[in-house]
């Protein structure tokens, strides 16, 4: 059983912010952190929705619920998290600036805490090459979106991660009422991996006109048994994160295959980019 009491989360996007209500509901106290004061709030404004949620599926109390909103301190600055047992970094899908992170995070936590990213598909053993001998620190810890109800942790191995960091991961994982599921460092690791290419073909299916978008998502939602299409899926992930990690699969494994279909590009070239910005794929109203 994970000993972790206090996770910084570092970013507070729809994963980071996921992480740290997730954390917080798991008992744990919870550091999110962000640089951007209007993320902060808005992570604040979710974990209050969801919270009350709770209280009214009756899930929680009134009094639990503010207990877990009361475990989470929203701070700009890493440096007051500095006492935390665990960190995981949930920034942008920018290696250079994970870069800067992980040398930050080498000032300022302790030598015994893990390093670990949620990045959805940039290489592990990259950024641990920038931390030099604390490479075995450093370990991929992929959540999955809403972080709050889905069960699944991927947990990836870069080439120098210690066994020692894959065990307590995979303690933390369940800690926080997850299913760890080891994966190697390989571009997407799994879950990308596959998912990807069918949210890909999906919008090549509606940009042939094979059907419209609402009749894909119900045909694999009905015949596969999905919890919703493909389409609906790809604007609740975000067409930009989809359409990145596409390209990082379409240059780390050289496929034709991933490069992203061009109504797919042309959406997020319009800054139509699903939920988080009303319009993606759907009209979306919050
Ligand atoms: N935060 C917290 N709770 C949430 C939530 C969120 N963002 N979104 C939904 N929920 C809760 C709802 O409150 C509801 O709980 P309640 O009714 O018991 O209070 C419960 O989840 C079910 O939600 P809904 O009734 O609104 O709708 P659904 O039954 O359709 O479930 C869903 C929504 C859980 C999102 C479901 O449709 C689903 O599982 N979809 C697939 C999601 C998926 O595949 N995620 C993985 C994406 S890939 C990824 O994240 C990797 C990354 O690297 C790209």
């Amino acid at each position: 059983m994970s000993d972790v009491k206090s996770i910084a989360v570092i970013g507070s996007g729809t994963m980071g912010s996921g992480i740290a209500l997730t954390a917080a509901m798991s008992g744990i106290r919870a550091w999110q952190i962000d640089i951007s004061p209007e993320q902060l709030e808005k992570a604040k404004v979710y974990h209050g929705r969801t919270l009350a949620r709770s209280v009214e599926k009756q899930r929680m109390t009134q009094a639990q619920a503010d207990e877990t909103a009361g475990r989470i301190v929203y701070v700009q600055d890493m440096a007051e998290a500095a006492e935390a047992d665990w960190v995981i970094e949930a920034a942008l899908e920018n290696l250079e600036l994970k870069k800067q992170l992980f040398w930050k995070m080498l000032e300022v936590f302790r030598e015994d805490v893990v390093l670990a990213t949620n990045t959805s598909s940039i290489s592990i053993t990259a950024i641990a090459a920038e931390v030099e001998d604390q490479a075995p620190r450093v370990v991929g810890m992929h959540f999955f979106n809403p972080v709050p109800v889905m069960k699944l942790v991927e947990v990836i191995r870069g080439l120098a991660t210690s066994e020692e960091t894959v065990r307590r991961t995979t303690e933390l994982a369940v800690r926080l009422g997850k299913t760890p599921v080891p994966a190697n460092d390989r571009a997407g690791f799994v879950a990308n991996r596959v998912l990807m290419p069918m949210i890909n073909e999906a919008f090549y299916a509606w940009m042939e006109g094979v059907a419209e978008p609402e009749h894909i998502d119900e045909i694999m939602k009905l015949g596969m048994a999905h919890p919703m299409g493909p389409l609906r899926l790809a604007d609740l992930i975000g067409l930009d994160i989809c359409h990145d990690i596409l390209m990082v699969l379409h240059a780390e494994l050289g496929h034709e295959k991933y490069f992203p279909c061009p109504l797919l590009r042309q959406l997020v070239q319009a800054g139509r980019l699903g939920d988080k910005t009303g319009r993606g794929v759907y009209e979306h109203i919050s």
